[in-house]
């Protein structure tokens, strides 16, 4: 293979031949054993992590792999890591550990990591040295390279290993295996250049670069084409989608033009910096009937103080007027959020300015994280280090809080009728589908999976806290 002078030097097509190369590997290896091959990919973190695995399994689909469900059962084991708090970190040596118990007989098995932890130098030491095990890691540049370190893996037999620690690149047309039919995240750019203190993302994911508007907009023409109804347009910090492109677009511009794709009913994007959010966007969203109304934005303190030590360029007062000025150009927005407790330095008083915003607000959720130490990050080295204990007191007190509120405004919707999509069946009751609305709420409601995929509208008989309990009013005609 190395010394094979038909290896395309260009992608995609590299990535093709690989497919091919190691596609004729899994029928060698599958004639000797009498049976097919599977894989597991087993994805941890955000929505970003959520797309490339499925780029992963749609790569290793190509090469003819089997899914299963049992991911101690499969031959190609993949985790697509996160490493955003340390108890990411854990769950992965937890599993990787789990899984070398489960079958150590299995000699032939593949295991390979890939994703945010990889990239991160003490986490690969740790893997090289307590987990020989494991045949290849790659990272969060190359994910496209799968195949390729198939083929690399299996003629060396040995732990296969390629991180970059940065790239400009963006490889295209990468085959990939939604999970749902009917909706797909679509990644707008990759990395950021924000630099929050307490954040390991700008490190691992490297520098913001924006995909080119007309591969976005043909990536969606292509999802539509294929049946799919909701775009999630995915990237760290999409309001400054376009910086460093050669056409003069930015975020709003782009939800103009994806707007224009048939097909298309729903479309939804994660996640904002409030730093960066126009007024251009706020009108584009108001005069559009696909953007869904909900937007995350993140605020993670309340407190100035902690604010700036966060390094988010923005203050409490300047974030109270943005989520002010959504509220009242766009009256049924939902907004959620994230915040962190525990920053280096934050006193209950800070807490209590965190939870002033919260009231001020009004969010219709939060996702609540107690601060985690990440490595040669700035906040890692800062003085005063919270306590434990005041994290716990102060963690339980931000989350009832955000919990009332949030339940407070699902509650104010109980009788209107929506429209939902239909997303599955109801894990709990096989009688009822599931579905979401605009604003991203649950709702449950009698119905069959031949709902499914399809838009309807539903009325919204009793609110459950973060969920609704609702009735369908009449078939969408979708
Ligand atoms: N500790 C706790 N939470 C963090 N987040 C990012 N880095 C950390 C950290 N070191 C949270 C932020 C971000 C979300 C994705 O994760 O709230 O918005
Ligand atoms: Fe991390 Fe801040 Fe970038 Fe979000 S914007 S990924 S919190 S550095």
């Amino acid at each position: 293979m190395g010394q094979d002078n038909n290896i395309p030097m260009e992608e995609p097509a590299r990535q093709f031949y690989f497919m091919e190369l190691a596609g004729k590997l899994r029928e060698d290896k599958e004639k000797k054993i009498g049976r097919a091959l599977t894989y597991h990919v087993t994805t941890f973190g955000c929505q970003m992590n959520a797309r490339d695995s499925e780029k992963l399994s749609g790569i290793l689909e190509r090469i003819g792999y089997t899914c299963t469900e049992r991911e101690e059962d499969a031959d190609l084991v993949l985790f697509n890591t996160c490493t955003i708090r340390d108890n990411a970190d854990q769950k992965v040596y937890g599993r990787l550990g789990y899984l070398h118990g489960k079958n150590q007989n299995k000699k032939e098995r593949i295991i390979a990591l890939c994703g945010c932890m990889m990239q991160e130098p003490s986490a690969l030491e740790k893997i090289k040295k307590s987990y020989p095990f494991v045949n290849i890691i790659f990272g969060t540049h190359n994910v496209y390279k799968l195949a390729e370190l198939i083929c690399i893996q299996a003629e060396s037999g040995h732990m296969v290993i390629d991180i970059l620690k940065d790239t400009d690149l963006i490889v295209e047309d990468i085959p990939n295996l939604r999970k749902y039919p009917f909706k797909s995240g679509v990644n707008i750019m990759f990395g950021c250049n924000n630099f929050c203190s307490y954040c390991i993302v700008p490190y691992v994911r490297g520098r913001e670069r924006s995909r080119e508007p007309r591969e976005i907009l043909r990536e969606i023409e292509r999802l539509s084409e294929d049946g799919v109804k909701e775009v999630m347009l995915l990237g760290q910090n999409v309001n400054s989608y376009g910086r460093g492109l050669s056409e003069d677009i930015d975020f709003s511009g782009l939800l103009r033009e994806v707007e224009k794709v048939e097909g298309i009913e729903r479309i939804r994007f994660m996640t904002s910096h409030p730093k960066d959010l126009s007024d251009d966007l706020i009108n584009v969203m108001k005069e559009s009937n696909k953007i869904c109304r909900h937007i995350h934005l993140p605020l993670q303190s309340g407190s100035n103080k902690i604010l700036k030590r966060m390094n988010r360029s923005y203050t409490r007062e300047q974030y109270l007027l943005l989520a002010q000025k959504l509220k009242r150009e766009i009256p049924d927005i939902a907004i959620t959020t994230d915040i962190i407790i525990g920053f280096p330095g934050e006193t209950p008083e800070d807490v209590d300015d965190t939870i002033d915003v919260i009231n001020k607000v009004g969010y219709d959720g939060a996702f609540t994280f107690i601060y985690s130490k990440r490595s040669n990050t700035p906040a890692a080295d800062m003085p005063d280090q919270v306590s434990e204990e005041q994290n716990k007191r102060e963690f339980d007190r931000v989350l009832k809080r955000v919990q009332e509120v949030a339940r407070e405004r699902a509650a104010l919707r109980t009788g209107r009728i929506e429209k939902v999509l239909v997303e599955e069946i109801n894990s709990n009751d096989p009688g009822l589908m599931t579905g979401r609305l605009s604003s991203n709420l649950v709702v449950h409601f009698k119905g069959d999976e031949s709902l499914i995929g399809q838009i309807v509208d539903v009325k919204l008989k009793e609110c459950k806290n973060f969920y609704y309990i609702g009735e369908m009013i009449q078939e969408g005609k979708n």
